[in-house]
């Protein structure tokens, strides 16, 4: 049986721990394109010089020619510049628009049938573009950006509560921006509330909510305060594991259950955009989006959320998109 070919589109910081991680994983045959002169052969030659030390077996190229993705099963798209400090995501709008304008004919020209993760941002308009430019199902195109945003929240709990992380369940919901949703109710260490956990910590629950929102406004504002450390560009590694997370459950038909920004057709009571929602991935891409009960409170964040990705999607329109 053939191996999957996985084309990445963007070789910068992201596009180089992808071409590593899926390399490690053995999860299919890498390309990795850039507009940049030599850019990724220069990426992928060094990272398939460590397949002996890895001892991993695929074969992994880089080019400067959208001719090589031809027949790509999966496509991960970081093109487009990231955030320096001060600048919001919707900051990128103008110039990452026109940058996914082209990726997105190129892949429907030299890889129609593949599935599309987006990571390039603002993570909302892009994957709506690139959907809108190629015409692809929408089941087919898909953004990151929950997963990561979901591990920033799970990470922040864990190490509040000092258990491991491997027991923390939290999801984030909404747009990838300052609006988005962090569940905290539904948030539990094998199935024990963080609320109840945080509450016994500190015999006090007004404490705990004030514990608790502080971890919700760092989540919200996670990317941010890596940009603000990093100083010349954005988080890289957990964005490349995040989207790989994805791209299993996809290539391996896991019908795993991950935060992803999905189309809306009804569900939620939004019709029409791209939110970050529950959903299953698997062979078919999006398969199915999990609707869940949310509370007054939590519905109107979530409300407050979709109108940040419906301003960012005018915007973009208006620009000419
Ligand atoms: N086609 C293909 N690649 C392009 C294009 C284009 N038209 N324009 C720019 N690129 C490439 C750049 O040459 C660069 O190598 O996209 C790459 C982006 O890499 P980085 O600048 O290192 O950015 P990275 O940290 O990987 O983030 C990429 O993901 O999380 C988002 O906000 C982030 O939008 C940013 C994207």
């Amino acid at each position: 049986m053939p191996r999957k070919k996985i084309a990445l589109i963007g070789g910068g910081q992201i596009g180089g721990v992808l071409t590593q991680l899926i390399a490690l994983k053995e999860l299919g045959d890498v390309v990795l394109y850039d507009i940049v002169e030599d850019l990724p052969q220069g990426k992928t030659l060094d990272v398939a010089e460590a397949s002996r030390v890895d001892q991993f077996d695929v074969s992994i190229k880089g080019t400067n020619d959208y001719k090589d993705i031809a027949g790509a099963d999966l496509v991960i798209i970081t093109a487009g510049l990231p955030r320096k400090p001060g600048m919001s995501r919707d900051d990128l709008l103008t110039t990452n628009a026109k940058i996914m304008k082209t990726v997105a004919e190129n892949v429907k020209t030299y890889a129609p049938d593949s599935i599309v993760i987006v990571i390039s941002n603002p993570l909302d308009a892009m994957v709506t573009l690139f959907q809108k430019v190629s015409g692809f199902p929408t089941q087919r195109v898909m953004g990151q950006a929950g997963v990561l945003d979901s591990s920033r929240f799970a990470s922040f709990i864990a190490w509040e509560l000092g258990v491991s992380v491997k027991d923390v369940n939290a999801m984030v919901l909404g747009g990838h921006g300052d609006t988005m949703v962090p569940l905290v109710r539904y948030a539990n260490v094998n199935g024990i509330p963080v609320m109840e956990m945080l509450e016994r910590k500190y015999n006090d629950s007004g404490k705990a909510k004030e514990v608790m929102e502080a971890i919700v406004q760092r989540t919200r504002m996670a990317g941010g305060e890596v940009v603000k450390l990093l100083k010349t560009g954005s988080a890289f590694y957990s964005p490349a594991a995040s989207a790989i997370a994805m791209a299993k459950a996809i290539l391996n038909d896991e019908k795993r259950l991950l935060p992803t920004c999905a189309y809306l057709n009804g569900e939620f009571g939004v019709k029409g955009f791209y939110v970050g929602v529950p959903a299953i991935l698997g062979e078919k891409g999006v398969e199915k989006v999990i609707e869940l009960t949310l509370n007054d409170e939590e519905q109107s964040m979530f409300n407050n959320s979709v109108e940040a990705v419906k301003k960012l999607i005018e915007d973009m329109s208006r620009l000419g998109f």
